[in-house]
């Protein structure tokens, strides 16, 4: 434990498990509802050590020059790109996101849209509240025995394809790395293989610049006539032109859509979109990770993801440093050094604590890019000379002790 408590500031409506976590955890916690720009950040971080946001705040170089004690920042959610992650490194700043809280809850939706696309409930509905009876099997399907196409077979891809199966559906997919293929799941060696064999195909892969219309004409044209198409990753992926297109010829049956490349900044603001006025396309405003669950638990898990490091210096799952975890040897103090990743480093660090005769008791390194991570259990006999050495290297990032 540091000798006084940590300044936390939460962000954004982060869910209160996350403060509930934190406090019991003995750390001294201050949450705002909102998003704080660049003028009020300065003006407050300046005790603080840990910071909690969401997609709103801006962590930028200004502000983590005013937050001298700022040790780890919390992305209650997945994305991290409103951080200055570089600048973050630089200081030896830990970021924490949560990756996959929100993974059943894009599953779930995609799977009440494949079965409402399949039994053309949205068009029923509008109907029904037109007051029109439209009772009728006509291109009505079940779901079971049909192939569902998965491509970008990750953390949600993977989940869809459990439960995909467990609704009685034959599961293909395709993704550029190596994967291992659950249940009777089979994997595709082309994206266009999995096109041509597909009922329902549903687009999970990640954001990376390369995605940029990897969905177009193309891929359209090569799915079955009669099929289905939903994209629940990132708007950019695909060309929704070519979409409409082939939803207006009766190509592809139906579609939803969760994520566009331009969404509206914020509620109540216009969605502008091809895609609008089509009656067998589902529109959602980028909800498939919103639930009350999934929030909670980015609230549980980011909150555990601050105290484990600020307690035990463990940075699993970090987003800019390696990911180490050791239980701390009773009896010793802890040291935290966040270095940079240049040869001999460790003979330095080391060097010190022998010359102030200190013994290593434990010791993990890990590194990443330009930074390495140490974490060093030391007999408690060591000096305050001894840390004043350690930080005054110049490999040193910044270095902390736990007791
Ligand atoms: P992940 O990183 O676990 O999986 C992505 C997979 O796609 C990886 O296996 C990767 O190898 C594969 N991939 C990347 N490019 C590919 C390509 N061109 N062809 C085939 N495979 C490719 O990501 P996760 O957590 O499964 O998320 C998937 C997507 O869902 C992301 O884009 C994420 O931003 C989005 N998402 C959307 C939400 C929403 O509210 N609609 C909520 C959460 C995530």
């Amino acid at each position: 434990m540091t000798d006084t408590a940590p300044r936390v500031l939460l962000l954004e409506q982060i869910h209160p498990e996350a403060e509930a976590i934190l406090r019991s955890a003995g750390f001294d916690v201050e949450s705002i509802g909102r998003a704080l720009d660049e003028d009020e950040l300065v003006s407050r971080v300046g005790d603080i050590s840990l910071i909690g946001l969401r997609s709103k705040t801006h962590i930028t170089q200004r502000v983590l020059d005013a937050a001298p004690h700022l040790v780890g920042i919390g992305a209650f959610c997945i994305g991290t790109n409103q951080i200055d992650l570089d600048a973050a490194s630089e200081r030896g700043i830990t970021v924490f996101n949560a990756p996959f809280s929100n993974t059943r809850s894009v599953v779930e939706l995609a799977i009440a849209e494949i079965i409402s696309m399949t039994r053309r409930l949205t068009e029923k509905n509008a109907l029904m509240h037109d007051g029109v009876w439209d009772k009728s099997a006509d291109g009505a399907h079940e779901v079971r025995g049909r192939t569902l196409g998965i491509i970008g077979y990750g953390n949600i891809g993977t989940q869809l394809s459990v439960l995909g199966e467990n609704l009685g559906m034959k599961v293909l997919y395709y993704d550029t790395a190596d994967k291992l293929a659950l249940g009777n799941a089979r994997g595709c060696g082309s994206m266009k293989e999995l096109l041509t064999a597909s009922d329902i195909v549903t687009l999970h892969v990640d954001g990376r610049a390369s995605n940029d219309l990897l969905f177009g004409e193309a891929q359209f044209a090569a799915m079955r006539q009669g099929s289905l198409f939903l994209n629940l990753s990132r708007g950019f992926v695909v060309d929704y032109a070519a979409l409409r297109a082939h939803i207006e010829s009766g190509h592809i049956a139906g579609a939803a859509v969760d994520v566009f490349p331009v969404e509206p900044k914020g509620r109540g603001d216009e969605f502008v979109s091809e895609l609008r006025g089509l009656p067998n396309v589902i529109l959602t405003p980028h909800i498939g990770g919103s639930t009350e669950e999934a929030q909670e638990d980015i609230g549980r898990f980011v909150a555990g993801k601050f105290r484990d490091f600020v307690l035990d210096g463990a940075t699993a799952m970090s987003v800019n440093l390696p990911g180490l975890a050791l239980p701390q040897v009773p009896g010793t103090s802890r040291l935290v050094i966040i270095h940079h990743n240049v040869p001999g480093v460790m003979a330095t660090i080391n060097g010190v604590l022998a010359e102030h005769k200190v013994n290593v008791e434990a010791q993990l390194l890990g590194t990443r890019g330009a930074l390495g991570y140490v974490l060093t259990d030391v007999s408690a006999a060591y000096t305050d000379e001894m840390l004043d050495e350690l930080r005054a290297l110049p490999e040193t990032v910044r270095l902390r002790v736990l007791r």
